[in-house]
């Protein structure tokens, strides 16, 4: 026979595929699904049975008599052990005498879509709506792929609407739209919630009145729910954001949160439907926003019925890039609570910023509110959880590829909330990116993997300091997404920046010590004390607890002020760090996949600048103080910035030029006079 080839040959040959590794065509579209075997695939390689002695969502995966088996108590609980599987095979974790049993954590893993009905998405970043409410036709093939994606991670429940309700969501040709979408996902093991706006029966119907207590308004939801039902049997139940930021609710009415989530869950009991009562309340006249989601549900707290869960934001204020737990985790104690986590990046750069949100839930579910003693973790208080989706019409449904890991995240703690953060990012990766040719599983590890789960790890700190450092929070205005510290023109005082920052020739940070809000009692001890203690309280969150001098001695010995612009300086270094590992990872990934995320890395960048420069420019205003000498300088006086503003385009993007900065239009004259 002859020969092909000499050894010598191929032995180059090989060589020169170990040294020029061939990336795979890869365009983000298959998210965490690109590296497994399809599904189907799987599912006819192993033998499958109903063990009606295994939870209903939990599986085993196990191998017996020379073949793998999937066994699950229900049908659901099969496709999750499928999945883990597909997911096992590409971790290199399903080699013979695999035997692995889980089952989920929370019976609750909601998606919340704040879909509007036209199309628009509040906080969305990834084109419109992904239900396409406005087209004569549902998107079923995009449909199928979201439910094989929150399948593929455990997720079993999606709010379709936008917590700022629209009344038509619930009138009849909508309740038929929600029915479409709701048959198919239930084969992904989905169900599908709305969101309702507390006036609908006046809205729709004419009723002239939305108090809890009244026989008409009961029967009106009553009949509803029996309408919903009879269309979609499963139908999960209603998620309600109630007198909250001019919304209206049973306050108007004189009645309480707990009166209105009764009367719904009321409605929806017979039917085993549940209400999510969303616990983000504030009112304007409240000295501390913080405050007062506990100030409003703690005197509730055993009223709910057994049906209602209180949904609250994982952070007191508003997800802001680092918060301290919401102290209504350890308050409640006999009302079922629920975790809200912001998928969606509203206040983290969108969906242009690298911010791995791993890192910011592991944080949040892993803290111990001490509510029942020590190892009371977040994760246990809460009985549910909730994401706030980043998902859109964006063929890669997420903007672009790195966001997408925020969604695999969400759903892999939602599954179990004590993973690491570090290990759902490597997961990710390997799932996603696929190893290129002539590269060996090993040097894709060493050469790719570990890197970018660095990188990813390291995102949301970054994101940290050059936003918001050392517990600032909340320096935005408009659209969220740029810095505006001086901002006053918000109508109410809670969604100015001043009023967190509290920042004036003296110093800067919020008091919420005995001797300003005392928000910090709301922690029970020893957190409350540890939180009111300058010696105790983590640096991180220093100015979220403390108004401090500007010259305040830090553990380093520097200056509060030096701690600050470095801070904001070390965000910028730290996106400069990411631009070059990024740079040293394109043979590996495909061209289209590396210019994207170089482009956002480039956007991250100068956005950060543009954060040091408004923020450290503003301070220096107010303080009159050098920077430290070891920082970059600043690169556009605080005078300019303060006369501008973010231009954006008609979804909310904000509009860049060609070096990939953000585009700033002076004010006009009636907003400069404010
Ligand atoms: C934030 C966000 C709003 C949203 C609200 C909520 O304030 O900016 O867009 O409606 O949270 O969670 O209800």
């Amino acid at each position: 026979m002859r020969k092909l080839f000499s050894p010598i040959v191929l032995i180059g040959a090989l060589l020169s595929a170990c040294s020029n590794p061939v990336p795979a065509n890869q365009d983000g579209t298959e998210l965490w699904l690109a590296a497994g075997r399809p599904y189907q695939e799987v599912l006819a390689s192993v033998e499958t049975a109903i063990d009606p002695a295994l939870p209903a969502e939990g599986y085993h995966i196990y191998d017996a008599d020379g073949v793998r088996h999937v066994d699950a108590g229900s049908a659901g609980g099969l496709r999750y052990g499928v999945y883990a599987l597909q997911r096992a095979e590409v971790l290199g974790q399903a080699g013979k005498g695999m035997d692995v049993q889980e089952k989920p954590f929370y019976d609750l893993r909601l998606l919340n879509h704040w879909d509007n009905l036209d199309d628009t998405v509040e906080r969305g970043y990834a084109g419109k709506s992904m239900w396409e409410w406005t087209s004569p036709e549902i998107p079923e093939a995009r449909i199928r792929h979201y439910g094989e994606l929150c399948a593929s991670i455990g997720l079993n429940g999606a709010v379709l609407n936008n917590v700022n309700s629209n009344p038509l969501m619930l009138d009849s040709e909508h309740i038929d739209r929600v029915r479409q979408i709701a048959d198919i996902l239930r084969e992904y093991g989905i169900r599908a919630y709305i969101a309702i706006k507390w006036t609908s029966p006046i809205a729709l119907d004419g009723l002239t009145s939305g108090d809890p207590l009244n026989p008409t308004v009961r029967q009106w939801w009553k009949d509803k729910a029996a309408e919903i039902y009879a269309a979609i049997p499963d139908f999960g139940g209603f998620l309600v954001k109630a007198n909250s930021e001019g919304q209206a609710g049973p306050q108007d009415y004189g009645r309480t949160h707990a009166d209105g989530a009764n009367m719904l869950a009321e409605a929806l009991a017979p039917y085993g439907g549940i209400v999510m009562w969303r616990a983000f309340v504030y009112a304007p006249e409240s000295p501390d926003r913080a405050n007062q989601a506990v100030e409003e549900f703690l005197p509730l707290d055993g009223d709910f019925a057994d049906n209602v869960i209180v949904q609250i934001k994982n952070g007191p204020v508003d997800f802001q890039p680092r918060e301290p737990f919401s102290p209504l985790f350890g308050q409640l104690k006999k009302t079922r609570m629920m975790m809200e986590f912001q998928i969606t990046q509203e206040y983290l750069g969108f969906s242009n910023h690298v911010a791995y949100h791993g890192t910011t839930w592991e944080e949040c579910l892993q803290s111990d509110t001490y509510r029942d003693g020590e190892g009371s973790f977040v994760a246990n208080m809460v009985s549910a959880i909730a994401g706030v989706a980043n998902t859109g019409q964006d063929p890669n449904f997420c903007g672009y590829v790195l966001a997408q890991a925020n969604w695999y995240a969400f759903g892999r703690l939602a599954w179990n909330p004590y993973l690491s953060a570090e290990e759902i990012a490597d997961e990710w990766i390997r799932q996603t990116f696929l190893v290129p040719d002539g590269m060996s599983a090993g040097a894709f590890t060493t050469k790719f993997v570990n890197p970018l789960r660095g990188l990813l790890m390291a995102s949301r700190e970054a994101v940290v300091d050059y936003e918001m450092p050392l517990g600032l929070h909340h320096l935005f205005g408009g659209t969220h997404y740029g810095p505006i510290p001086w901002d006053r023109m918000p109508p109410r005082p809670d969604w100015q920046p001043r009023y967190y920052h509290q920042a004036d020739s003296a110093g800067i940070g919020f008091d919420r010590t005995a001797t300003g809000s005392n928000n910090v009692s709301q922690y029970n001890e020893p957190l409350a004390s540890t939180f009111a203690h300058l010696e105790t309280c983590p640096e991180n969150l220093l100015l979220w607890f403390h108004h401090l001098p500007w010259d305040y001695q830090m553990a380093s010995g520097r200056t509060l002020w030096d701690e600050i612009c470095l801070h904001y300086d070390a965000g910028i270094g730290a996106v400069e760090d990411f631009r070059a590992l990024w740079e040293s990872l394109q043979p590996y990934v495909s061209p289209i996949l590396y210019e994207e995320v170089s482009t956002k890395l480039l956007i991250q960048r100068n956005d950060a600048e543009w954060w040091r420069d408004a923020c450290v420019g503003y301070f220096q205003k107010l303080n009159g103080l050098p920077l430290p000498a070891d920082v970059r300088p600043l690169r556009i006086p605080v005078d300019t910035l303060m006369v501008k503003l973010l231009r954006s385009d008609q979804l909310g993007m904000p509009v860049f030029d060609d070096e990939y900065r953000v585009v700033l239009d002076r004010m006009r004259p009636f907003r400069r006079r404010q």
